[in-house]
């Protein structure tokens, strides 16, 4: 196992990743960790992630220095390099100027870190300070102009440092690097997969529920479809799921749902029937901003309410990904934004929180539901929005043009998935505009709905491009759209990128 400590860099999940991705175990630690605690974890190599100080900061992180005594290979980046050079007695100063951007190294000693790798290589640097002078007993092992020692070795003790990012793409052979790293300096094996990690995140949960029983708010996401399959194989009927109705999903999510998990995966799941109650606070309401805040307090008041009738229930189970808590801010990374999402619980709940999945990004999340046997309809379900149709029924949500949504949206689902478009494309969905207009069908006057097609790429949700259906397909689409959702007489294709519009019409 390699133990990445984290020193606070926005990039510091993805060495962990990287790693993970060669078949080794790696996790992520607070720097705060101590050497003994590190001893206990039969770590085979530590990393030392980059960070935003400086090791001269009164705040600055430091590390438990009786780390370098414990004979383990160590790998610092950036932040991580200035921190050993510094407690091991090298000399640290901030730059002339601040680096930040593509830059060119030069390989000047053999060294086990860059083994065969080209001499000249393109890295990534982000970094105010510079190490100016190596501790005793390292050498220079790599340069550039404006970072002289660019990377620093005490090959005998198994210590190695890049003041660049090999874990960002942008540092060409940074991934050789670190494998070199963990191969050939740490000597790992190789041997870890998904299926080491359920073992491990089962043995995890036992040992933090022990007979205690556990609630899991189930949305038919991704995310918290994994987290409740993980724990039930962890603990069995220990685990109640919840499911709230809250007539906002989709044409047969609910049934597949229940379906997925009660039937196949014999699982206890609880489904509230709250159609009623949503329905109603929606009423008269058309303000995106408002219609968003009912739905997400009134899910709250439902799940607090249901959860208070069951008894017992000491735990809750999120499926909180790595990137949500990065995007939220952590002890040490900076808050980017806070994400917003309707399964957001009040602080003040009475549960103990366990989130099994926090160390995982949303493609290896993925990779563990299809090894958990979830269905590929579920794993690669597209993102849903926590008010789902609320917000796409744009205006005064009602019951008839829930369905008229539901039906266009479904028929959407079934052509893209036809012409085998459905992984290509991030998200696309129905929403309905509150206007009218005139048609003709069959010699008759018509006035009646136009439906919106929303269909784009993107990686993240964060910016997006509309996606280039072709022609025949979406033909195809607004036929049947038309003639089988009744009360529709036109087909919209929005073809607006993010910015400087949203992926979500509301
Ligand atoms: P926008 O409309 O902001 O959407 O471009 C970006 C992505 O986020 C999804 N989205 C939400 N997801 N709760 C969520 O969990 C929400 O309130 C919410 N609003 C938008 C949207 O579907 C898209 O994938």
């Amino acid at each position: 196992k390699i133990v990445v400590l984290d020193f606070g860099s926005q990039f510091n999940q993805l060495i962990t990743r990287r790693i993970r991705e060669f078949g080794v175990f790696s996790e992520l630690h607070p720097h705060t960790v101590t050497a003994e605690e590190i001893k206990e974890m039969n770590a085979t190599g530590i990393i030392f992630s980059g960070g935003p100080n400086s090791v001269y900061d009164e705040k600055a992180f430091k590390v438990d220095e009786a780390i370098f005594e414990l004979g383990l290979p160590i790998l610092g980046i950036c932040y991580g390099m200035q921190l050993m050079s510094h407690a091991l007695g090298g000399k640290v100063e901030p730059a002339d100027h601040r680096e930040y951007g593509k830059a060119e190294i030069n390989i000047t000693a053999d060294n086990k870190l860059f083994g065969d790798l080209p001499k000249d290589q393109v890295v990534w640097m982000s970094h105010g300070d510079l190490v100016t002078e190596v501790p005793e007993g390292f050498e220079v092992i790599a340069t550039s102009t404006s970072c002289p020692i660019s990377a620093m070795q005490n090959a005998e003790r198994g210590f190695y440092a890049v003041q660049f990012h090999p874990e960002v793409r942008h540092s060409v052979y940074g991934n050789d690097l670190l494998r070199q790293f963990v191969f050939d300096i740490c000597g790992a094996k190789g041997d870890w997969s998904m299926a080491n990690f359920i073992e491990l995140e089962m043995k995890k949960i036992r040992e933090q529920v022990g007979d205690k029983q556990v609630l899991c708010a189930l949305s038919g996401g991704v995310d918290s479809s994994v987290v409740a399959v993980l724990i039930h194989k962890a603990i069995g009927d220990q685990l109640t799921c919840m499911f709230v109705d809250h007539n906002l999903n989709r044409k047969g999510e609910v049934e597949q749902v229940m379906k997925t998990f009660t039937e196949d995966f014999d699982m206890k799941v609880i489904k509230i029937d709250a159609r009623e109650r949503f329905m109603n606070k929606l009423k008269g309401v058309s303000d995106p901003e408002k219609k968003r805040k009912i739905i997400g307090n009134e899910f709250i008041y439902v799940f607090d309410e249901e959860s208070n009738k069951l008894k017992d229930m000491d735990f809750l189970a999120q499926g909180t990904l790595y990137t949500d808590i990065i995007e939220s801010g952590t002890a040490t990374a900076q808050t980017i934004k806070s994400h917003h999402n309707v399964g957001g619980l009040p602080e003040d709940m009475k549960f103990e929180l366990i989130e099994p999945l926090n160390t995982l990004f949303k493609d290896e999340v993925r990779a563990l539901g299809l090894e958990l046997g979830l269905p590929e309809e579920i794993v690669w379900r597209q993102p849903f929005p926590g008010p789902g149709l609320g917000i796409r029924v744009l205006g005064e949500v009602t019951e008839d043009k829930l369905e008229i949504v539901r039906e266009a949206d479904y028929i959407l689902r079934e052509e893209i998935k036809k012409a085998g478009l459905d992984r290509d494309i991030w998200q696309y969905f129905c929403v309905l505009p509150d206007i009218r207009s005139v048609g003709v069908m069959g010699d008759a006057r018509t006035y009646d709905y136009a439906v919106g097609i929303r269909a784009v790429t993107s990686i993240d949700g964060m910016t997006s491009d509309w996606a280039r259906i072709p022609w025949d397909v979406l033909e195809k689409i607004s036929v049947r759209i038309v003639n089988e959702v009744k009360h529709v007489n036109r087909v919209l294709y929005d073809v607006t990128s993010k910015p400087p519009a949203t992926i979500e019409w509301e």
